[in-house]
């Protein structure tokens, strides 16, 4: 390790504190976006580590995100759930901001599953699952920019079409349908934040071909995809992006709109996890 590598370092401390902490090695992993925590609460804990202990992990101030590892298992499958995740609108750059993800690959995850709140830029009401079937990165920065975890310089140009493993999404729907979740697929436009759409950058992405926003996940995918993980979205619609300033948005309610729907989103990951 050099001082010169600092993307590196951080994954690298991280997946050794949590080889000496962790017993299991998960395959599995699931990223918890904004008010979705609760999952990680209910679930069978084999180890829970407060992110701030894990050396080299971007901490989550946000409202929303516990900032917590949990290990867990079900069915035979070891899974690690991150509950929240650090954002660029945080000042984080996008390094840190993905090196959770590059620290369960290096942990053994194949298989990623990644949630976030979103706005919606068509007619989906609040409540709505939207499983991620493309994205639009339009946070003006990639992930992969620069030179590759480990030195050697530019890591290389991966290809994102297909990033959305189809055999889980097919899945995924079917388990929604099962268990009377609807849903519906799209596309993801990915902004940096903090600050919502106005009307007029809603209305453009919709016509950019997404039909929801958010601030988060996609840079986690693009680092996901450059490792050579199947993965798997869903974005819960929070609120209609743009949304005038009579019914103006704001964090409180995304928040309340996605613990609302936590315990559906909850039998659904239960359902894919079986379904894997
Ligand atoms: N825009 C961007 N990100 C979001 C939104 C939104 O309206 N709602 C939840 N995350």
């Amino acid at each position: 390790m050099t001082v010169d590598d600092p993307v590196s370092s951080p994954v690298r401390q991280a997946v050794e504190f949590l080889h000496a902490r962790l017993s299991g090695r998960p395959s599995v992993g699931i990223i918890l976006g904004s008010g979705l925590g609760a999952y990680a609460d209910q679930a069978k804990v084999l180890a829970a580590i407060p992110y701030q202990e894990i050396p080299g992990f971007p901490r989550c101030a946000v409202e929303g995100h516990a900032g917590r590892l949990v290990l867990t298992e079900r069915g035979g499958i070891c899974v690690v759930i991150l509950q929240g995740r650090a954002h660029r609108y945080e000042g984080y750059a996008l390094d840190a901001v993905t090196c959770p993800v590059r620290v369960l690959a290096a942990l053994g995850v194949q298989t990623l599953i990644v949630t976030c709140a979103a706005g919606a830029l068509d007619d989906a009401p609040p409540g709505t699952c939207m499983l991620i079937e493309d994205h639009l990165n339009l946070m003006g920065d990639n992930p992969l920019q620069g030179a590759a975890p480990g030195g050697g310089g530019f890591g290389g140009f991966v290809e994102m079409a297909g990033a959305y493993d189809r055999a889980l999404l097919a899945m995924a729907e079917r388990v929604a349908l099962a268990s009377g979740l609807s849903i519906r697929r799209g596309v993801l436009a990915a902004v940096t934040g903090p600050t919502y759409e106005t009307a007029a950058e809603a209305a453009m992405l919709g016509r950019l071909g997404a039909q929801a926003v958010s601030m988060s996940t996609v840079p986690e995918v693009i680092v996901a995809r450059a490792l050579g993980l199947r993965v798997l979205g869903l974005a819960l619609i929070t609120n209609r992006a743009g949304a005038p300033l009579d019914r103006q948005i704001g964090h409180r309610q995304v928040v309340a709109m996605a613990t609302r729907k936590a315990a559906a989103v909850g039998t659904w990951l239960d359902g894919v996890l079986d379904g894997l």
